[in-house]
This record gives C-alpha cells, structure tokens and sequence, in this order.
C-alpha cells in the first residue's frame, strides 16, 4: 500500500492532497491495517482522475501482502467477459467467469455503473453483488456516480441523455445521473449496507500531471 501510494509521486499526499483524498487514504489504510476484522467494503465516490482506481488498487496491494486472495475487475470488462461466454444451448454463461467473481475472499469493481444501464447489465450487477450480499463478502467499488445529481437537471436535458447512446458522449453527461439511475434502486440499497462510502473531490489528477509537464517538472513525475 505505502509502495504504491508514494512510488513516483511522491508529492502528491504530502503536499497536493486535498481533505477528502487524505480521508479516503486513512479509510484504505484502515481497512487494510484492521482486516479480516471489518464488516463493510468501500465505495469510493468521485470525479474522473480523481485517484478511485489508484486507491483500489493499492487496497488489493495491501491485502495480498497480508494474503488475502483478490481479484479486479473493471466492471465492463467483466460484463463483456459474461456476455462473450454466454452459451445459447445452456442459456447460462460459464462459471469459469463468474465463479472467481463470487467466490474471492475480496473483489474490487471498478467503474460501477459506467456501462450503460440496460436491462441486462442491471439484473447481471445485481447477482453479481448480491450473491456477494448473501455470503457477506467483502467488495470495494468505485464509480463516477453519486447520490445527487451535482448539477440541475431539467425534463428536456433528461430525455437528452436518454437518447445518447455512445459510452463517450454519455461520460460527458455523467455528473447528470445519480447511481440509483445507473444501477437501479436495489443494487445500491444493498450497498448502503455492504459498503461505507467514501466521497473524493477535486480535480482531474491526469490534467495536472499534464500541467507539469508542460511546466517542465515532468521528471519529478516520471521517477
Ligand atoms: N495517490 C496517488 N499517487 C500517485 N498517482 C496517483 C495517485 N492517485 C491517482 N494517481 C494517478 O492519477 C491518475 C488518475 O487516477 P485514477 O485512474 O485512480 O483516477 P480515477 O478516479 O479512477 O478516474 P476515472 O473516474 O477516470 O476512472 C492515474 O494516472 C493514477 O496513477
Ligand atoms: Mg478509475
């Protein structure tokens, strides 16, 4: 976890965290510090860039070290996994894929709800976690999507979004829904109670390490 979170960047918590970045890091390192001995994963809430992958992934690091069996995966991947190996005869998509997802002691979902919402992809998230649910095993989200929508929607813009279908014209409408509206109400009901929320704010980490570089600090970064 340390390892990952200062290798290179070594500037980035000491010096450029702000107060949520540093409440989500305390929150990482307490579930890795007190694990096996906690109830709850996390959902880590934010902007895009804003560091939610890089914390999960250092979560899995840190838990491993400790010999924890993990598993990630960027939930549209697996979603595409599930779908590539469904089986027309059997009607049932192998459990090659799906049986690791169920089964690891603790899964990291990243982008939860960054597919679109389709019937399908609800009822296929909604087994996935809720079998997870059931035999209370610990998962760790992140998403893009809050409870509120951060801006005011009117009915006109809302039929507007309705009607984009490609995956980037939506990214650019993402703060406009809610994880209710991506996932469905009892999808994120569960996660009230698998999950402690964690919310992350502020800018885009990428563009400031694109702003570096044009500084001319790039080396600092790419150590
Ligand atoms: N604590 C950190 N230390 C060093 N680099 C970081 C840290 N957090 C994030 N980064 C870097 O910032 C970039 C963006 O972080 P990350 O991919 O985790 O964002 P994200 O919140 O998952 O964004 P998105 O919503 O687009 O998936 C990545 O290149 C990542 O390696
Ligand atoms: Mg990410």
């Amino acid at each position: 976890m340390r390892a990952l979170l200062w290798n290179g960047h070594h500037n980035f918590y000491n010096q450029e965290a702000n107060e949520s970045l540093w409440r989500a890091h305390g929150a990482a390192s307490k579930l890795i510090n007190d694990y096996p001995g906690i109830d709850k994963g996390l959902l880590l809430v934010g902007p895009v860039g804003s560091g939610k992958t890089h914390l999960a992934v250092a979560i899995l690091r840190g838990l491993m070290e400790k010999g924890v069996p993990c598993l990630f995966y960027e939930s549209g991947s697996l979603l595409k996994k599930i779908q590539d190996s469904y089986n027309p005869i059997s009607k049932t998509s192998e459990s090659r894929v799906l049986a690791p997802v169920y089964e690891t002691e603790v899964l990291a979902l990243d982008e939860l709800g960054a597919t679109i919402p389709t019937d399908w992809v609800r009822d296929m998230l909604y087994q996935i976690i809720n079998t997870r649910y059931n035999e209370k095993k610990l998962t760790i989200f992140t998403t893009n999507y809050g409870d509120e929508v951060s801006t005011e929607r009117f009915d006109e813009e809302a039929d507007l979004i309705k009607q984009v279908k490609s995956t980037r014209k939506q990214s650019n409408l993402r703060e406009k829904w809610t994880l209710n509206e991506r996932i469905g109400v009892a999808l994120r009901s569960r996660l009230y109670e698998m999950c402690v929320k964690v919310e992350i704010t502020g800018e885009d980490y990428r563009r400031r390490l694109d702003k570096r570089r044009f500084d001319g600090n790039y080396r600092t970064e790419s150590r």
